[in-house]
């Protein structure tokens, strides 16, 4: 599918974007391991959360649908049972690396795949520290790649050091730690998003969080809970650069998760000098939330790297078209991570903006980029398969002269399904 975006005089409006991503999945994945019926409120109904509703069902979970509701029948951990095929996680990798450590625990055998890309991303993060625990998981290409075959049985805990910020490795590590023998303690080298810890506590697990050292001691029963989700701070993320961008822009987001291990796209861009700011802040089941209002003001460039990397690696793409709107150069370093998601996202953002007349360049671990908000001209673009990097062309098209035409447009349904409707509707007001 392609889209057509004009140069657009302004954005105004009151909206909520597309539920959390990540909270969607964890809240169903974990009410499925407690018994009894688990409630998810506001549950995100997008491609890749559905992946992980279609292979918990096929773990034996009875998951409904009721309007925004997802009524889960947790069978307990106990309960899952041996899935009798492929267990198909699309394009999602928190479905396949959660899964993947949950599994590796559990007393039968399963295979997950995934898409194309998804089949190419390294799980050898997930796949070596698990093996450590006892866990046996072979797959393609030396067991780096799904799909994955996992004959799951007795685990150990593990005293294991991250060699990367990721959420999704520790939360594998942490759903095979519930199944383990002894407990598990996991360091981070600097904080990833820390959903897992804050829903797995909400639900009674024995977990406890000190600085980057998380202690799992198995044993406890998980009990049902009734799960909020809040807005997907990475959705708002397009809304708060392009309502920067776009002159006489007034957006009101509402109800946006603001948890600060996913929120340094706010600090990002208020250092560069973007009006934003937090309204009617509160917490909702254990995650910080919030109205974000955001009105248009001229950007400067910035230099962002180290531990704040982790809390925005989703946002570097829309980022980098503030960053080549801002006056100045600047840059993103220590963002290798952003080379093994949905696609390679450095490359992707660089050629794309690029087609558009951006002055960047790549660099091993990020980008460089001379800004100017008058570089910006329409071309014909591609997604690459990449939600995030549809959304991003977009918020660049409504600055760009002249028309941006963007092939694979339909990626955005892997977590934000509404985004092309919003958009229209929120510049023709
Ligand atoms: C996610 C963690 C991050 C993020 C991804 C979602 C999660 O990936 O990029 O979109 O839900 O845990 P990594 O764990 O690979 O950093």
């Amino acid at each position: 599918m392609q889209k057509r975006i004009k140069s657009c005089t302004a954005l105004k409006g009151e909206f909520s974007v597309a539920a959390d991503k990540s909270i969607s999945h964890r809240a169903v994945i974990f009410s499925a391991l407690a018994r009894g019926e688990g409630i998810v409120r506001n549950f995100l109904p997008a491609e890749d959360t559905l992946s992980s509703c279609a292979c918990l069902r096929q773990l034996g979970v009875n998951i409904e649908t009721r309007g925004d509701v997802l009524l889960v029948e947790g069978p307990g951990l106990n309960g899952l049972l041996e899935p009798a095929g492929v267990l198909d996680c699309g394009n999602s990798g928190t479905t396949m690396r959660l899964l993947t450590g949950l599994l590796s625990g559990r007393p039968f055998f399963s295979v997950l795949s995934g898409d194309q890309s998804l089949n190419q991303r390294p799980m050898k993060r997930v796949i070596t520290p698990l093996l450590a625990m006892g866990a046996s998981i072979s797959g393609r290409k030396n067991s780096s790649c799904a799909p994955l075959a996992i004959q799951g049985g007795a685990m150990e805990g593990i005293n294991y050091e991250l060699p990367v910020a990721s959420a999704q490795v520790k939360s594998a590590l942490l759903l095979a730690g519930l199944s383990a023998g002894s407990q598990t303690v996991l360091t981070e080298p600097v904080q990833s998003r820390d959903h897992s810890e804050r829903m797995l506590a909400a639900m009674g697990a024995d977990i406890k969080v000190e600085d980057l050292t998380i202690r799992l001691i198995p044993g406890q029963e998980l009990q049902p809970q009734e799960f909020m989700v809040p807005g997907d701070i990475s959705s708002a993320a397009f809304f708060l650069v392009a309502g920067t961008l776009v002159p006489d822009s007034e957006l009101m987001i509402k109800n946006v998760g603001i948890n600060p291990s996913r929120a340094g796209i706010i600090e990002v861009l208020q250092a560069m000098g973007a009006r934003i700011s937090l309204d009617n802040q509160k917490t909702v089941g254990g995650e910080p939330v919030a109205d974000i209002l955001v009105v248009s003001s001229d950007l400067h460039a910035i230099h962002i790297d180290g531990e704040i990397i982790p809390r925005l690696i989703d946002e570097l793409p829309v980022i980098a078209v503030a960053m080549a709107a801002a006056q100045g150069e600047s840059k993103v370093n220590g963002a290798h991570e952003l080379r093994v998601k949905e696609t390679d996202r450095i490359t992707a953002i660089c050629s794309e903006l690029g087609k558009m007349g951006v002055n960047i360049n790549e660099l091993e671990d990020g980008f460089v980029i001379q800004g100017n908000r008058d570089q910006f001209k329409g071309n014909c673009v591609d997604s690459r398969g990449d939600h995030r990097i549809a959304m991003s062309l977009a918020v660049a098209g409504l600055i760009a002269a002249g028309e941006t035409l963007i092939e694979g447009a339909e990626a955005v349904n892997i977590s934000f399904p509404a985004f092309w409707n919003l958009l229209e509707r929120l510049s023709k007001a």
